[in-house]
């Protein structure tokens, strides 16, 4: 049986994953009685996601203002900025039973829901954002770190006077440092490496290590699975990897080295978005290989999101395999990693 949407009204406060004590936050949504079936909009523009690195001023100025009005709504609006960052903590941080297994929490990481459940998370975050700015083609921008030119923090959420900086973070990592998609806090990549090791690890994870499906999109995970039965390549790799030397050098990370506080940090955003690019990259370059698992255990999971009228709607997985059909569209940029085989 699939993962179904969780019963908002049993949402408890979850646990702190870094340290494994109760969280002392309460991240749990809004309430709301009217669900809707969500059905995908006719698309009439196509949004536009740009990478963070080749975008211009213009495009800055209507990004800012559109975060900066989202941290502005009444903190009981489920679009707030802070409202926003509470939906990953509820999903991930077990604060919703299983709806059929009560004794086992939800938890869509480390699992096959990881690509799908964000698809939708950044789905409604840039509705919520182009409704804001009254701009119906606003695409969120994408940190293009797995090419060269893109592997610095896009110098914008480094500005302390705009709404995309975020003071809780590694400020040894801030721009020039290069990401380090293999970094882990005991054992740095020599900075010299970094270019090439991110390209070998970019190869590794979109090419040579995902012969299966489940090696891209994670372990099966259904309604009596425990959580967490493993994750796929990317998000155990160069995900993970940046959400650790993004946050803090602290035990427990915050903001972005932490599932609970990481959607606090307006770089989430655009971490995520490569993340769900590099989805769309892998599936075109699976050429006649299948590209989605067939199980409606997988296509007829759903999932509970607040969308840019505040309305509470439910989706589906099966919505979400092409990103065209969702309204958007990838600046495209070239994939230097392809080159890279180990
Ligand atoms: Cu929901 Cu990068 O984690």
């Amino acid at each position: 049986t699939p993962i179904t949407s969780p019963d908002l009204s049993k949402c408890s406060t979850g646990t702190n994953l870094n340290t494994q004590q109760p969280l002392d936050v309460n991240c749990c949504p809004p309430v709301s009685k009217e669900i809707m079936d969500y059905t995908l909009p006719p698309v009439r523009k196509m949004r536009f996601r740009p990478a963070a690195h080749l975008a211009g001023e213009d495009y800055y100025a209507k990004f800012e203002k559109a975060v900066g009005l989202m941290k502005a709504l009444p903190p009981e609006d489920p679009r707030n900025f802070m409202q926003q960052a509470n939906v990953h903590c509820a999903y991930c941080n077990l604060t919703y039973q299983q709806t059929g297994d009560p004794n086992l929490k939800l938890q869509i990481h480390n699992c096959w829901h990881f690509f799908p459940w964000h698809r939708w998370y950044l789905y409604f975050f840039e509705r919520i954002l182009g409704k804001l700015i009254d701009d119906p083609t606003f695409g969120l921008p994408f940190w293009n770190w797995d090419n060269p030119n893109g592997m610095i923090m896009p110098e914008v959420f480094a500005r302390k006077d705009s709404p995309l900086f975020d003071a809780r973070r590694n400020k040894s990592h801030l721009p020039p440092a290069l990401a380090d998609l293999a970094y882990s806090s005991r054992s740095p990549t020599n900075p010299k490496k970094i270019i090439p090791n991110n390209l070998t690890v970019m190869y590794s994870e979109m090419v040579r290590n995902v012969s299966k499906l489940e090696d891209f999109y994670g372990a099966k995970y259904v309604v009596g699975t425990a959580p967490d039965p493993g994750p796929g390549s990317v998000e155990r790799g160069s995900h993970m990897a940046l959400h650790g030397w993004i946050g803090e050098s602290t035990p427990t990370g915050e903001d972005m080295g932490n599932f609970y506080s990481t959607a606090r940090d307006p770089i989430f955003y655009s971490h995520h978005t490569n993340v769900d690019r590099l989805w769309t990259v892998w599936r075109g370059l699976r050429g006649p290989k299948p590209k989605d698992f067939p199980d409606s255990d997988w296509l007829e999971a759903d999932f509970l999101f607040y969308d840019e009228n505040a309305q509470l709607v439910r989706v589906k997985v099966v919505d979400t395999l092409d990103n065209e059909k969702m309204g958007y569209v990838y600046q495209d940029v070239d994939l230097p990693w392809l080159k890279s085989r180990p």
